[in-house]
């Protein structure tokens, strides 16, 4: 029992001298290891998963709550998850992990896969991932505004540019209707 718990000792001792005297590249062009990638999805996952569960999903498919994800998502988040038609940016090639692109994911079609992906999708939007770059827009949006986002993101599956140009440019005329009826003057 004795010699375990020197042995323990001494390997965290070597440990912390190794990873303290720089050891440990950080580079984030430096890829985990295989097996180390998989701990970190897996533990990734459980955790958005046992925090998304519980989530009550609103209706996802009211035109106005779509246009507003269409226009958060254009300005936001194309610069590091892309768009249909938009080449890869100087800031979404030097991520790593990768952000994922997605409106290359194939498009779910079982509904109550749709609904623990739109769970998910909320939850990590709204909180950010640690050690990903994916920001928290939980502190600047409010949840239907992140809803939005959520409807918007399940639509992009296999959407062509003509189409993601239309909901957004759509999107931007909307809520310049509503400025304008807003402020009570029209063109
Ligand atoms: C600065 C880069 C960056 C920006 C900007 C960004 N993201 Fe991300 N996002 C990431 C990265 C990187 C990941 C992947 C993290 C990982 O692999 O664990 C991610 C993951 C996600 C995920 C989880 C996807 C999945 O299936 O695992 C969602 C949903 C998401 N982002 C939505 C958004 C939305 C919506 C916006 C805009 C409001 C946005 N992101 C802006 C970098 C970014």
């Amino acid at each position: 029992m004795k010699t375990i718990v020197s042995l323990v000792l001494a390997s965290l001792i070597l440990a912390t001298i190794a990873l303290g005297s720089g050891a440990y590249n950080m580079a984030a062009t430096e890829k985990h290891w295989g097996i180390t990638e998989k701990i970190i999805e897996w533990v990734r996952d459980s955790s958005i998963e046992a925090r998304a569960k519980d989530l009550q999903v609103p209706a996802l498919d009211g035109e106005e709550l779509l246009a507003g994800g269409a226009e958060h998502y254009s300005a936001m988040c194309t610069i590091c998850h892309l768009a249909p038609g938009l080449e890869p940016t100087e800031l979404s090639i030097g991520l790593y992990p990768q952000a994922p692109i997605f409106h290359q994911r194939e498009p779910i079609n079982d509904p109550a896969k749709r609904l623990e992906h739109a769970r998910e999708y909320f939850w990590v939007i709204k909180n950010g991932l640690k050690m990903t770059a994916m920001p928290a827009w939980g502190l600047s949006h409010d949840d239907n505004a992140i809803w939005g986002m959520v409807a918007f993101i399940l639509k992009m599956s296999q959407m062509t540019p003509e189409q993601y140009e239309n909901l957004v440019n759509s999107a931007k005329n909307q809520a310049h209707d509503h400025q304008d009826s807003d402020h009570g003057h029209s063109h």
